[in-house]
């Protein structure tokens, strides 16, 4: 039998493509995935500029042995109009960030973003359903985020944005999925709350400002984060001190990957 970590004619290339790449951990963790389930496969990382991703998606398509692609930073927007087929959920998010390449050559794609998120949670011992939500950001992971808390049963969302058209935006694009849901445009005050959510890129660089106001928040309140790196951002050590339950951005990647592997067909 070949081992799954040897490279051989018949290895299944899957790939992730972003820019910068340096600090992704996705192929650390799909490939130890496959070596696990003894896939012959593996995913490799692809540094590609924006400019070029149509060139890239096009060179995917002809390629036999290629099996799919993760996408991120910046390539989860422009991603979607270069696949072929889009789950209506990705649509309405406006964002995929998981490729699976159909034997005809035709591309597929989904955005796993909310339910791994959602899924984070859950695995904390989180639940959502009848919680009252609110979000910070309008972005693409806020978005993901908006349409996975929804599903997810919360009683009502509160989207804070600096930009608000992007929050009228995604409560229109909500509706369509979801039109019981009570959805409120926020100020930078998250009092009110049960479930509080950073899904800004604030919080990745140490000289951001706090998404909101989080001098505000009550003790007791859930304070979750979407950015990764660094684990403990300065939200969430403010939340600390004021006697919140924090809930870093971790395990929304960690919580993905089985999904993102089984749409790609690395495992079943
Ligand atoms: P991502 O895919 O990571 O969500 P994005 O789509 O560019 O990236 O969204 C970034 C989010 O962070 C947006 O909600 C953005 O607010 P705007 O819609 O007003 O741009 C928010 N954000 C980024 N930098 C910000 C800043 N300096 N102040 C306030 N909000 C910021």
């Amino acid at each position: 039998m070949t081992s799954a970590r040897e490279i051989t004619g018949a290895t299944r290339v899957y790939g992730i493509v972003a820019d910068p790449i340096t600090h992704v951990r996705t192929p650390q963790a799909l490939n130890g995935l496959m070596r696990r389930h003894g896939v012959a496969g593996i995913m490799v990382p692809f540094h590609v500029a924006p400019a070029h991703l149509p060139m890239f998606m096009d060179a995917m398509r002809v390629t036999q042995s290629f099996g799919g692609l993760i996408a991120t930073v910046p390539h989860k927007v422009a991603m979607l109009d270069l696949c072929d087929v889009v789950s209506e959920r990705a649509r309405l998010i406006g964002a995929v960030n998981t490729v699976r390449r159909e034997p005809d050559g035709r591309l597929a794609a989904d955005m796993f973003d909310g339910e791994g998120f959602v899924a984070g949670l859950r695995e904390a011992g989180i639940g959502l359903n009848g919680r009252r939500a609110y979000l910070a950001g309008a972005g693409g992971a806020a978005n993901a985020v908006a349409f996975a808390l929804a599903d997810a049963g919360i009683a009502s969302l509160t989207i804070w944005n600096r930009t608000a058209a992007k929050v009228d935006a995604l409560r229109s694009r909500l509706e369509v999925l979801h039109p019981g849901l009570v959805v409120g445009m926020g100020t930078s005050d998250p009092r009110g709350h049960d479930v509080v959510v950073n899904a800004t890129s604030l919080g990745l660089r140490p000289d951001d400002p706090l998404p909101f106001d989080a001098a505000r928040l009550e003790a007791g309140v859930i304070v979750a984060e979407v950015v990764m790196e660094p684990e403990t951002t300065a939200l969430l050590a403010v939340a600390a001190t004021r006697g919140c339950r924090v809930h870093s951005g971790r395990p929304m990647l960690d919580c993905q990957l089985g999904l993102m592997a089984r749409f790609m067909g690395m495992v079943s």
